[in-house]
């Protein structure tokens, strides 16, 4: 096998290659400190105020694609094979402000400026990919941009009106998107990638398998995906990650299989591209995955870094299990399958084993019965939930079959409401039967007071969920009810 101990990506049309390399440092330090690309700010450094977004490009299925990601949280070394843009570059025909320049300055959509470099670049991003965007398409680009003395009124104008200063095939990144597409193709060469500075040392498998040989080789070693959870160990715990196993690059981590019975997702995949299958086979989880973090973090963080991080407030664990997902594991050669709802044993410890990783995710294909996914926090975006649930719910000739209720900030993991489950089933469909479930729920958790919840506004929010889903089901619109009373 061939070892390549630097790494190559392309920067603002610029080929770089890099061998002296840490593992932990951050796309924005490397922009700001030794390339002074200094447009790229750093407002929190972990991921939630936009100030340091960024385009990423990667060839997928041969296909170039950008992405609009947080660069404060996103690790140098795991953008081997990567086009990276960042606001310097984005320049309009003839080297004027670009359409989104234009329409940010002619609707007053910047006063201190400091967001506006991260906002430029999250509407760029959104308008390369539709010219036309809705408010709540825009809204949802610039979840994860904050502003502070502007507000968003103005920048929402902005960016309705961007394609008034243009087009995107104007551009000179669409334009010069074959040649960059060819640049990346020529850096693959299908060589593992080791590289280190100071003793912290980064490691790019080529692919599932040499990942497989790479984690028993290097027990002990970080699985870095998104990095949307590791990234904040780096930037505000100041912990050491070497060596480091970078995933995000491997396509064949990302694959998609559709059987009779099951949608099988490869644990590499992030939420953006896994948003398209989910929406399709599982309706009731569209809204909800718009609402886990926001745009740039879903753009980068995995469905496998959730689940193996193993927070009890995780989003995805509590309705995958609700669902029947099942994970695989795999150390070397060896896989076996577990529920997903035991691989959680207790408060951040899970079923895994050294040198074993989440090879794929399996969920069970839906045909009837009725399912929600419901997410509780004190902002709409950007947050993490206090309380997160998942229901699936088989009825059978009016009678309750089964009933599988899963719940996220209950419990120190993501856990079952065995109790109330067992008060639902044999019951009649009814509102009878959510009524006494909800009030069953104490017997299942004794949530914790934290500073998303008290102990009692999480039992409360959780008992009001079965009647929240009991009414929704019933026909009930239950957030337009909330709306005409306001
Ligand atoms: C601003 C912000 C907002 C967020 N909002 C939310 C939110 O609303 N809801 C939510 O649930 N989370 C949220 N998160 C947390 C995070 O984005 C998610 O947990 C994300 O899914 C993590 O995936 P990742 O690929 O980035 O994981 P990483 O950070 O790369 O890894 C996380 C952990 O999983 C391990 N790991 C990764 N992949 C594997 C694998 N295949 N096998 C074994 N181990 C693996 C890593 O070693 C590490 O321990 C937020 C994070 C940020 C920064
Ligand atoms: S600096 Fe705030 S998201 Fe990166
Ligand atoms: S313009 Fe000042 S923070 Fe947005």
């Amino acid at each position: 096998m061939q070892i390549r101990n630097e790494i190559r990506f392309v920067l603002n049309g610029q080929d770089i290659v890099l061998a002296n390399l840490s593992a932990d440092e951050t796309l924005l330090d490397y922009l700001r400190l030794d390339k002074r690309l200094i447009g790229t700010k750093e407002g929190c450094a972990e991921g939630d105020c936009g100030a340091c977004t960024v385009l990423v490009g990667r060839l997928k299925n041969d296909v170039l694609t950008y992405k609009a990601v947080n660069a404060c949280i996103l690790f140098l070394a795991s953008l081997d094979g990567s086009s990276i843009v960042t606001i310097e570059y984005l320049q309009g025909v003839d080297g004027r402000l670009n359409p989104v320049q234009t329409a940010m300055v002619a609707h007053h959509g910047s006063q201190c400026g400091f967001c506006t470099p991260g906002f430029v670049m999250s509407l760029y991003a959104l308008w390369m990919e539709n010219a036309s965007p809705t408010v709540q398409q825009i809204e949802t680009a610039i979840q994860g941009n904050l502003c502070r003395c502007t507000g968003y009124a103005p920048i929402i104008r902005a960016a309705l009106a961007m394609s008034d200063y243009g087009t995107p095939s104007a551009e000179h990144l669409t334009k010069e998107r074959d040649s960059v597409s060819a640049r990346l193709k020529n850096l693959r060469d299908q060589s593992r990638v080791v590289v280190q500075k100071n003793g912290s040392r980064a490691i790019l498998p080529i692919n599932v398998d040499d990942l497989a040989s790479v984690l028993v080789q290097e027990f002990g070693a970080t699985i870095v995906a998104g990095g949307t959870d590791v990234g904040l160990w780096v930037t505000k715990f100041l912990r050491h990650i070497s060596p480091a196993v970078f995933v995000g690059h491997l396509e064949d981590f990302k694959q998609v299989a559709i059987t009779q019975e099951l949608v099988s997702l490869g644990a590499g995949i992030t939420y953006t591209e896994a948003q398209e299958v989910i929406s399709k086979y599982y309706p009731h989880l569209s809204e909800f995955w718009d609402r886990i973090a926001g745009w740039q973090v879903r753009n980068m963080g995995t469905l496998g870094g959730n689940i193996a991080n193993g927070s009890p407030i995780g989003d995805l664990p509590p309705v995958l299990i609700a669902l029947g997902a099942i994970v695989t594991l795999r150390k070397g050669e060896l896989r076996r399958e577990l529920r997903l709802e035991d691989y959680f044993i207790s408060y951040r410890k899970q079923d895994r084993g050294e040198g074993e990783f989440i090879e794929s995710i399996s969920i069970p294909r839906i045909s009837d019965g009725y399912h929600a996914a419901y997410k509780i926090s004190k902002r709409r975006d950007e947050d993490i939930s206090s309380v997160a649930v998942g229901f699936n719910i088989q009825v059978t000739d009016g009678l309750i079959a089964s009933a599988s209720v899963a719940f996220g900030g209950m419990a120190a993991t993501p856990k079952r409401a065995a109790a109330a489950e067992a008060t639902l089933i044999g019951q009649s469909w009814g509102e009878a039967a959510f009524e006494a479930a909800a009030r069953q729920l104490p017997a299942d958790f004794a949530p914790l007071t934290d500073v998303r919840a008290t102990s009692d506004y999480r039992m409360k929010v959780a008992q009001n969920l079965f009647r929240r889903f009991w009414l929704e089901k019933s026909g009930l619109d239950v957030r337009l009810i909330r709306l005409q009373r306001g």
